[in-house]
């Protein structure tokens, strides 16, 4: 086949860089111009020539292709030596066999007892607040959803100092990896201080996983409401089994997949309620009215609270850049596409579409009455490779905002807004909300 993809090319491209530097600048700027120059658009990172799908259907196409459109590509170069060949970063032909191991782990039945996990976890951070309280609002839903996620997955609580080291290495690694998709092989093998720092950081979560693995082997009970029970415990059809080493990548891609992302999701769903207070009265009454006893129980009842979180993954998806790479000679929207082609797709491009999304930029959770078209709402990806968590941390992220809503109104701080910080994932960087005690609490 042809190699030269016919799609446009966006312009300001420069020789050798391609278009790093604007990329660096203000990545969401460049990517949001990508649509006015067709539905499927050429960029280039450095000598990588790469093509963005810009229509909800294209990209709709990829997700469903998974054996065409195969793991790989910049975003998950940078993965891969991180989370090894887990179930987020393995090809087309290892999936399925590790998508129906670790299925159990997920099963929908489980998810009270996580939730139970989570709501008690979320008390413990929310309640510590004090009234007037400058809240750091991504390290304080950081605190949760990794406390959360470790004990639902580990099964005991991490001692304190293992936690803070989880941490802080996990964010280490989440904020320079936008760069690492950016810059070139050779600046990111150079010893330099970040590459250092990255190196250790990674080897340290690893080694983190593995002790942990090593000792639950050790005690030789499986026997724990956890995943990592569930995932010691679990064979195929023909009585095969994780590995050690596939249960660290399974454990390092929880952390790296469920940590950082509902953290997120949760801190700019604070921040837009922050800035809507008549949405913010509205959750208030329905937490007052819906929590009456255990929270887990009233869940489905939180009907308001979870199209907020919908409204904040549709404004600002975590993982907002994914890529693919062509297995195969095929072809996209018309265009030829050749084997080895790296095609990226973003959550963030396709939900700021005004023509799926009218009013695209308003923060609007009444939208949600009439949901958009499936393949226009993809925080959690498709076919496939859909997020296996999203059960997960749709409810983590559901009680958590509730649990907030029902003892703290958040106000804005004029000096500390929060700037958006495109990386790995779209944080608010430097965001601190006023936290002020409701009275009805
Ligand atoms: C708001 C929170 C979350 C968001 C926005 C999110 C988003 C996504 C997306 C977009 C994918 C697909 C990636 C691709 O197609 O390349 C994905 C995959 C995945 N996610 Fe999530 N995720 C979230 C939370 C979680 C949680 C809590 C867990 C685990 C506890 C998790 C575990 C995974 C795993 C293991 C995969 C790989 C699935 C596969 O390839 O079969 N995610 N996630």
């Amino acid at each position: 086949m042809e190699t030269t993809c016919t799609a446009a090319a966006a312009p300001g491209a420069i020789p050798v860089l391609g278009h790093v530097p604007r990329l660096l600048r203000d990545p969401l700027g460049f990517w949001g111009t990508l649509p006015s120059y067709g539905d499927l658009v050429t960029v280039r990172v450095g000598t990588i020539r790469a093509v963005v799908v810009c229509t909800p259907e294209l990209t709709r196409h990829v997700l469903l292709n998974d054996k065409i459109f195969d793991k790989g590509g910049l975003a998950y170069d940078v993965a891969r030596p991180i989370l090894g060949n887990g179930l987020g970063t393995c090809p087309h032909s290892q999936h399925r066999r590790q998508r129906r191991l670790i299925q159990p782990a997920f099963n929908p039945q489980r998810l009270p007892g996580y939730s139970r996990v989570i709501a008690r976890r979320a008390a413990a951070v929310v309640d510590a607040w004090q009234p007037g309280q400058a809240v750091d609002v991504l390290t304080e839903m950081t605190a949760i959803t990794t406390h959360a996620l470790a004990e639902t997955v580990l099964g005991t609580a991490l001692a304190a100092d293992v936690h803070a080291e989880l941490t802080e290495n996990v964010n280490l690694i989440v904020l320079q990896s936008l760069r690492r998709i950016i810059l070139p092989d050779v600046i990111n093998n150079f010893p330099l201080p970040a590459n250092l720092r990255y190196n250790r950081a990674t080897a340290r979560v690893k080694q983190i996983a593995h002790g942990i693995i090593t000792e639950r082997r050790r005690a030789g009970s499986t026997d724990h409401d956890d995943m990592l029970s569930m995932l010691l415990a679990t064979t195929d059809f023909d009585g095969g089994s994780l590995s050690d080493a596939e249960l660290v990548d399974q454990i390092m891609t929880f952390f790296f997949a469920g940590i950082e992302t509902t953290a997120v999701t949760l801190s700019w769903a604070l921040r837009l309620l922050s800035d809507h207070p008549d949405i913010q009265d509205q959750l208030h009454a329905e937490v007052d009215q819906v929590l009456t006893g255990d929270p887990v129980d009233h869940l489905p009842e939180l009907v308001l609270t979870a199209r907020i979180i919908n409204e904040a993954l549709r404004l600002y998806p975590p993982t907002w850049l994914l890529t693919r790479i062509a297995s195969t000679d095929t072809e996209l929207g018309g265009h030829p596409i050749a084997a080895g082609t790296t095609v990226v797709f973003s959550s963030y491009l396709i939900h700021r579409r005004p023509d799926e999304h009218p009013n695209a930029q308003r923060f609007d959770p009444d939208r949600w009455n009439t949901p958009p078209g499936r393949h226009a709402y993809v925080p959690f990806g498709g076919g496939a490779r859909k997020c296996i968590g999203e059960g997960f941390a749709l409810a983590e992220a559901t009680l958590v905002l509730a649990t907030i809503a029902r003892r703290w109104r958040l106000a804005p701080i004029p000096s500390q807004r929060g700037r958006i910080l495109p990386g790995g994932t779209i944080r608010p960087k430097g965001l601190r909300l006023r936290a002020i005690a409701r009275s009805s609490s």
